[in-house]
């Protein structure tokens, strides 16, 4: 049975460190280990919109020596209605593996389901477990550490962001704080699954309502689009219950001074956060969109070597 990557609990404390330790070497030098060479093809499909997970996994897989094909979901045959499954038992007779954003995780969960190759979670609405494998190599390398930080999200706490820091905070050993209006808080199995996590680990998972309550001395702030792709025409209204969560610097200046702030991107300046912080010395933003490409390196040297 190959190993997956669908939600960030799938990998355990053992095995997110040892991906994060691949990501620091793959960064040390990123065109010294070809472990795909031959060139290992990989699909890697959109149903969504993408600006860095496309170009980082193309990148990363080249840089492995791997053949990278990305697919228009919805311009191949899936588009016209092809199940899905079929779909995965298709490509695992071309490809090494299926990396795949697309829309509810049931699609992904059914796609692993099918597939004899690895399947990794390039986001869904419920899940970026690659996106916070990138988050974590930025606060270990910022801090030598993970383990006892305070992390503190700030935004739409049912959304994929929100969920993954959850997951993958625990995992780490972190204490993540969620920081969501009243009717977009994060989804009960994934709390418990969370908080399941931190007993585990010594981490600890807690939702804050107040702002300033929430980002009090912490270590690491992060937020993300009140506004998630697919929910444009939801009709909620989004901008009055957020507003008071934008990361702003009267709000930053309550956490620790030598907290950072991380963004997944894109950033919708002036909403969830400031020009000011984005752009100022705590922002780690930038640094965290490089280090998807050596986390993806990493998490695909992981899966194919098993
Ligand atoms: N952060 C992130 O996943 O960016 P893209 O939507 O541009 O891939
Ligand atoms: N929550 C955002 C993340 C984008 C990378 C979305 O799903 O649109």
């Amino acid at each position: 049975m190959p190993r997956h990557l669908l939600r960030d609990d799938d990998l355990s404390p053992a095995d997110q460190t040892a991906i994060l330790d691949l990501a620091d070497a793959l960064k040390a030098d990123r065109y010294a280990q070809r472990p795909l060479a031959g060139p290992r093809p990989i699909a890697v499909m959109f149903d969504k919109s993408s600006t860095r997970t496309r170009i980082s996994f193309e990148v990363g897989i080249s840089q492995l020596g791997g053949q990278p094909l990305i697919v228009d979901a919805q311009a191949s045959q899936l588009g016209r209605g092809e199940t899905i499954a079929d779909t995965a038992r298709v490509l695992s007779r071309y490809v090494d593996a299926i990396v795949w954003r697309t829309g509810d995780q049931s699609r992904i969960d059914e796609m692993a389901a099918a597939a004899t190759v690895p399947v990794v979670n390039a986001l869904t609405d419920q899940f970026h477990p690659c996106q916070v494998l990138a988050d974590l190599q930025t606060i270990r390398e910022r801090f030598g550490r993970l383990a006892g930080l305070t992390l503190t999200y700030l935004g739409d706490g049912a959304n994929n962001m929100a969920h993954s820091l959850l997951l993958g905070g625990a995992t780490a050993g972190m204490h993540v704080r969620v920081c969501a209006p009243e009717g977009f808080t994060p989804d009960e199995e994934v709390l418990r699954a969370a908080k399941d996590r931190a007993a585990d680990t010594g981490g600890g998972v807690e939702l804050i309502a107040d702002p300033h309550a929430a980002v009090d001395g912490v270590d690491v702030i992060v937020t993300d689009t009140w506004v998630s792709m697919g929910q444009e025409a939801d009709g909620l209204d989004r901008a009055a219950p957020f507003r008071p969560l934008q990361v702003n610097a009267e709000l930053l200046a309550r956490a620790d001074p030598a907290a950072i702030v991380l963004h997944c991107l894109p950033a919708h300046r002036g909403d969830e956060i400031t020009d000011e912080v984005l752009d100022g010395p705590q922002s780690a933003a930038w640094d965290e969109a490089e280090n998807r490409l050596h986390a993806q390196k990493a998490l695909l040297t992981w899966l194919l070597s098993r």
